[in-house]
């Protein structure tokens, strides 16, 4: 059975954004695939934290993906800091990755944009870390929204570069990036992506608001000019609206646009916020059900089953270095 990878930050909120782009192909995929979704805590600590909010939401994190439908019973759910192995193999890709293909990556320059001079570390390295996890787990799929796009080439360079510098070790993994709902919009500012770390609040939707701010959110949503409701490239705010619309109902963008003729755009909010609201009713009611004991027996099997196949591929890594087998040459000498 060929595998899947992926994994969220539990940082701020998870919203609409992630789901669909996301979280959802997940769930969709896992029946074809040995799957492997991770709660990356390690990328969450490259920005600054606070230490309790962070395992709260790390629990949360986990309590949301199995409220969404991934089946801990056929997937494999884990925390990322758990598996000691995702930090030893990012110190071994910095050794093969370059500063020049870090400094390209577009959400670093972002990210030194707003911090200047005092941009951390962690933030240069984050996608060396990302490509650890995915390669650790041999995977051949890794199914993930438009922004880490970019991570992924870079995660197959570093693959193909230690495979032919110290032989076929990695299994060289392809993006799986859906074609409706790989870039949802902020509904403040549909020049901008909806983001966990956006200071405007309004514009995300996040999967655990409750239904009246899920309403305030869709009737505030920007607009473009003009009164026609149809999918439309040159008008990113209606068009991103019908997009979650599609994505919630299953509903072809022709049936959509002509459900919606000559009707106003006060209408498509109105309709979209109780879809959305209907939607996510459960989930709440889902992540509040699970048990502290059963989530840890959850993270724990997760846990095990994870640090096994990661093991073994650092192992494999460690002796083609000539790392593990230093024990030996010393016995020898
Ligand atoms: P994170 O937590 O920022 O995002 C989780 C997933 O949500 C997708 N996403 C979106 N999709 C559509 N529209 C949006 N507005 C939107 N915003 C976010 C992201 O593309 C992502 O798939 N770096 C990863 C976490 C990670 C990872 C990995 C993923 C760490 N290691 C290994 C895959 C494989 C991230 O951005 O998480």
């Amino acid at each position: 059975m060929k595998r899947i990878f992926s994994g969220a930050q539990p940082t701020g909120n998870i919203h609409l954004g992630n789901y669909l782009g996301a979280l959802r192909n997940w769930v969709a995929l896992q029946h074809e695939y040995e799957s492997f979704f991770c709660i990356v805590n390690l990328h969450a600590i490259t920005a600054r934290q606070d230490p309790k909010l962070l395992a709260e939401k790390t629990g949360e994190l986990a309590r949301i993906y199995i409220a969404v439908g991934i089946d801990p019973g056929i997937s494999t759910i884990f925390v990322q800091s758990d598996v000691a192995a995702h930090a030893e193999l990012t110190w071994v890709l910095n050794c093969i990755a370059r500063m020049s293909e870090l400094e390209r990556m577009t959400q670093f320059k972002d990210k030194a944009r707003k911090q200047s001079e005092n941009v951390g570390v962690g933030v240069f390295d984050y996608p060396v870390l990302m490509a650890a996890d995915i390669l650790l787990y041999q995977t051949d799929l890794v199914p993930v929204g438009e922004d880490q796009k970019q991570h992924l080439e870079l995660t197959r360079d570093l693959a193909i570069r230690f495979n032919r510098d110290y032989g076929d070790t990695f299994r060289v993994p392809d993006a799986y990036i859906p074609k409706v709902g790989a870039r949802i919009m902020s509904l403040s500012d549909p020049a901008k992506k909806m983001s966990k770390s956006d200071d405007d609040l309004a514009g995300s939707v996040m999967l655990l608001d409750d239904a009246d701010n899920i309403q305030r959110k869709f009737k505030r949503a920007v607009t473009d000019s003009g009164t026609e409701i149809r999918f439309d490239a040159t008008r990113p705010a209606i068009t991103n609206l019908l997009t979650i619309f599609q994505l919630l109902t299953g509903q072809a963008p022709d049936e959509i646009e002509s459900h919606f003729a000559g009707k106003g755009y006060g209408q498509l909010k109105q309709e979209l916020a109780e879809i959305t609201i209907e939607f996510l009713r459960p989930l709440r009611e889902k992540v509040e059900s699970i048990s502290d004991k059963e989530l840890g027996t959850i993270l724990d099997q997760g846990r095990q089953k994870a640090r096994g196949i990661a093991q073994a591929t650092l192992e494999t890594v460690m002796a083609r270095l000539g790392i593990s087998g230093a024990k030996e040459l010393l016995v020898r000498n």
